[in-house]
């Protein structure tokens, strides 16, 4: 295993990998007449102010969603989306991303990417450079490679931490012996705390530019301590994003199985062009809705019968309404209307906030 990132080796890597994060971007254009609106999930704040940002020099939407996202991604404080990212079982980080162009009804995507801090960059560069739509493990990283996005650890001390003391307590009959909870690192023991989660975190961005157009990204490092090689839906066209240039854009968080085995945002985009006088928040409940009526497993069900995981969607129309919904409530949504960046709340399937915590 490559040696933990040190904060002196992050910040001289970032430079380098922010700039690879514009790899396959294309150049400004004249703004068009349009009310321009950037979504994301709600650890997107900063992601919508860049997008925005970057719409209004006359950037492509795509390519204003992939740098805003980039922002995460190089952020190692964010412990479900690239640097710093939770590792799988091994104790490696593994990224997922997918990305969508509008105008071209275009799509590429990266699973399973090893030591590239910037996936979503990586699968534009598929979408434009390769007649793929997806590229996985090492044939991933010797394509982004080849491109000149840096090799990197994205591994970080304290996801190292988090690793080693799931690695320590996962099996009371192994040879592994857990520090005492009274000598546990202060970050391990906040990461482990009561409200623990075993996350499957990510951030999804779809932004509609001054002249109608959509671009969106989904890019995690997916299921934490996941098994080697496990691909979620953020890499899954159709699954953990869609969008349909003359309709809308949608991508989802959450449970990344229930949206492959739902084929979740491309329902939502689909019923939204189905129903175009349908609130869009109601289009997107009936993807909560289908993968309530298609959890079967009752592995996967509360004592009432409902999804005992969330799934959470956030939507763009082209006449710029926005919207997010999930199966549970109290989730919320980043966006930017061209005015301001702001937090807003979504709708849920349920009442009730799933308590999440094992
Ligand atoms: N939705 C992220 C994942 O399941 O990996």
């Amino acid at each position: 295993m490559l040696p933990p990132v040190q904060r002196r080796t992050f910040m001289a890597t970032s430079v380098a990998s922010l700039c690879a994060s514009a790899f396959g971007a294309m150049p400004a254009k004249p703004l068009g007449k349009g009310r321009p609106i950037v979504i994301a999930s709600s650890n997107g704040l900063e992601t919508v102010k860049l997008a925005m940002d970057l719409i209004k020099k006359g950037h492509d939407p795509l390519d204003a969603a992939v740098a805003g996202v980039g922002i995460v991604e190089a952020d190692p404080s964010d412990h479900t989306v690239g640097l710093g990212g939770i590792p799988n079982e091994d104790g490696v980080v593994e990224l997922d991303s997918a990305v969508m162009h509008g105008p071209t009804h275009g799509g590429g995507s990266v699973a399973s990417l090893r030591n590239i801090m910037h996936p979503a960059a990586v699968a534009r560069l598929v979408m434009k450079r390769t007649d793929h739509c997806l590229l996985t493990g090492e044939g991933a990283l010797r394509f982004a490679k080849m491109h000149g996005f840096p090799e990197e650890n994205l591994l970080t001390d304290d996801a190292r931490k988090f690793w080693l003391y799931w690695k320590e307590t996962v099996s009371k009959n192994d040879d592994r012996i857990p520090p005492p909870i009274d000598e546990l690192d202060p970050a391990v023991k906040a990461f482990f705390g009561p409200r623990y989660v075993r996350e499957y975190g990510t951030i999804h961005c779809s932004a509609l530019d001054t002249h109608g157009n959509l671009g969106c990204t989904t890019t995690t490092s997916g299921l934490y301590f996941k098994i080697p090689g496990r691909v979620g839906d953020s890499p899954i066209i159709g699954a953990g994003l869609y969008l349909n240039n003359d309709v809308g854009s949608a991508g989802s968080t959450g449970r990344g199985e229930a949206n492959i085995l739902n084929c979740s945002s491309f329902l939502a985009v689909e019923e939204m062009r189905r129903n175009p006088d349908k609130s869009l928040k109601d289009c997107l409940i009936e993807s909560c809705k289908r993968i309530a009526a298609t959890n079967r497993d009752k592995r996967l069900q509360d004592a009432k019968g409902r999804p005992n995981f969330n799934v959470r969607f956030f939507a763009v129309r082209k006449n710029g309404e926005f919207a997010g919904a999930s199966l549970y409530a109290g989730v919320k949504m980043a966006v930017h209307d061209g005015e301001s960046a702001r937090l807003v709340d979504c709708s849920s399937l349920y009442d009730e906030v799933l308590d999440e915590s094992l």
